[in-house]
């Protein structure tokens, strides 16, 4: 019998909690998360053992067979030892952005954390398969490609499932309709300026700008790029649930591999996989995903309206890219 996949998720917050829980309840997969603990006075708390144990037990409440477990690390990289072996490794540990701190700040702090993760899942798992989740999520992406020395088929952001998620859930509200027959991607980079696939999405075939009037398709695309913003400010906090299961859905392809077509970011190097001019960087882009990371590479035909939004939205991240490089040594400030 073959054995069990091990999935590993560092950093069991919000969105790395709800990864692993759906981890556990799909059942597919053994599941070890990892984080800092908690001071409180003089009490330490190990959250991540404790979440690790409710879900043992929530698992059991259910009737699933599945194996889950949490460990406490330290932020210098203490505790990784039972990472060992994992097939995939997500990443969701950072900070939030703090008021008064500087996109920069941000940056450079999440940088650290991932240089840290990245020594330690080389050293005990240097097999894995990296998912990034932490954002700014293509930056970090590259980031880790730079850290791990990994072949860039091991290593993908998670973005483009998201707000394809984000993107079926309003117009599948709007046509009424199951999002199961909607295919739409939404790539380039995770931000504002991400780019919807119109002319190649479609409801049950029939092409979406059939469907909806312009103006209209304008609103929703509006909503997905804001999506994100539009839950913070509702909940006071960043989405979880459909950026775990997005996750998840990459995790659930790699581990059966089912070639799924799914637009997730990762590293164009320029040459063979020539994309509309991105070298050197990671974007979200249509990828076919199994067992070895990213099969494939899917180019995409583009019209000159969605080239434009694309130039745009990769300008963005190369901005930011060159900034990380600074950070991460490669580069010197100019
Ligand atoms: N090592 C391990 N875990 C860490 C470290 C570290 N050095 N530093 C922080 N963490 C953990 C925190 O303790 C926390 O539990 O990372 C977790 C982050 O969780 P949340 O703050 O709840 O953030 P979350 O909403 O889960 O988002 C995680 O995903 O979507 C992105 O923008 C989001 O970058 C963010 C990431």
């Amino acid at each position: 019998m073959a054995t069990r996949k091990v999935v590993s998720v560092v950093g069991a917050g919000n969105v790395g909690e709800h990864v692993a829980s759906l981890l556990a309840i799909k059942g597919f997969a053994d599941v070890r998360i990892f984080d800092i603990p908690r001071k409180e006075g003089d009490k330490v708390f190990e959250p991540v053992k404790g979440k690790a144990l409710d879900m043992k037990q929530m698992i059991s409440a259910m009737d699933i067979d599945a194996k889950i477990d949490g460990f406490t690390v330290t932020p210098d990289g203490d505790g990784y030892e039972p990472i060992v072996d994992s097939d995939i490794v997500v990443i969701t540990a950072g900070f939030p952005r703090r008021p008064g701190m500087s996109r920069e700040d941000l940056l450079e702090a999440n940088i650290r954390i991932l240089s840290t993760i990245i020594s330690k899942v080389r050293q005990y798992a240097p097999n894995a398969i990296l998912i990034v989740v932490t954002n700014p999520v293509d930056i970090m992406t590259y980031v880790a490609v730079k850290l791990s020395g990994f072949p860039a088929n091991r290593v993908i952001g998670m973005a483009g499932v998201l707000d394809s998620a984000r993107f079926k859930t309003f117009i599948a509200e709007e046509l009424r309709v199951s999002p199961k027959d909607i295919h739409a991607y939404v790539i380039g980079g995770h931000g504002d300026e991400m780019v919807p696939l119109i002319s190649i999405s479609n409801v049950g075939g029939i092409p979406l700008k059939d469907l909806i009037p312009k103006e209209r398709l304008q609103e929703i695309i509006h909503r997905t790029r804001f999506g994100g913003g539009e839950i913070v400010n509702l909940m006071g906090t960043s989405a979880y649930h459909a950026p775990a299961a997005a996750v998840v859905d990459m995790v659930e392809a790699l581990v059966t591999n089912s070639r799924r077509i799914l637009p997730c970011s990762v590293y164009l190097d320029g040459e063979a996989g020539e994309y509309y001019g991105v070298k050197g960087f990671c974007v979200g882009v249509p990828v076919k995903l199994g067992t070895n990371g990213v099969e494939e590479i899917i180019k995409v035909p583009m019209i000159e309206e969605e080239r434009e939004m694309w130039e745009r939205s990769v300008e963005s991240v190369r901005k930011s890219v060159e900034v990380a490089e600074v950070m991460l040594g490669e580069k010197s400030p100019s």
